[in-house]
């Protein structure tokens, strides 16, 4: 296949098979505890939207699905710990049971911050699914209850996660050559 991104892979961390199989699994696991409560699906944007895919499907029961916007980067590496919303939801969640779907949690900022606004809003329980877990960087005791994968603390890319909005549609996921973000860093 053709690609002019994989020239920037230093190395692949989870091929498409592998990740497949342990979107299966969650969405297995999902069926098992929310399939007789019409949960609404609540995906974080943009990084979610492959993952968000790939669950729903996966977890073949009856629901619904929403996005929220939120940001906490300026286009870098490290979350800047101010979160803003970005894009709103657009209905009503108030007695819902969420299924929070994020494509990695690392500093616990964003999730921190929509846990509580969830919350606020009145949906019934907040349970948080993430595809990427990097524990070795949290600064919110914040955990999810259920998460793909365990990384360790490198900058990863593919499969929805991006740097400056590129590298998304790589279909496995994979760590960065370093290059790629010290040369705009200077
Ligand atoms: P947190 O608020 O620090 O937990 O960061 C969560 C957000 O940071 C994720 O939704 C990602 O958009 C972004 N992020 C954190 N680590 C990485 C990474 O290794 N690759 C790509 N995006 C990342
Ligand atoms: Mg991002």
């Amino acid at each position: 296949m053709k690609s002019n991104m994989e020239q920037d892979i230093l190395k692949v961390l989870y091929t498409e098979e592998e990740i497949k199989a342990r979107v299966q699994e969650m969405g297995d696991a999902l069926y098992d505890q929310f399939h007789d409560k019409n949960p609404l699906f609540v995906g974080v944007l943009n990084g979610c939207f492959i993952f968000m895919a790939d669950l729903v499907r996966a977890s073949q029961m009856k629901s619904q699905l929403e996005f929220i916007g939120l940001s906490s980067y300026q286009n870098g590496v490290k979350s800047s710990g101010v979160v803003q919303i970005t894009r709103d939801l657009q209905s009503d969640i108030h007695g819902r049971n969420l299924i929070v779907v994020e494509d990695i949690l690392d500093s616990g900022n964003t999730l921190a911050f929509l846990k509580k606004y969830l919350l606020a809003k009145g949906a019934a329980t907040v349970n948080i699914v993430t595809l990427l877990d990097k524990p070795s960087r949290r600064e919110k005791a914040i955990t999810a209850d259920i998460a793909g994968f365990i990384v360790p603390d490198e900058f990863v890319v593919g499969y929805g996660l991006d740097y400056g909005q590129q590298y998304r549609n790589i279909p496995y996921i994979g760590v960065l050559k370093p290059q790629v973000y010290e040369r705009n860093e200077e």
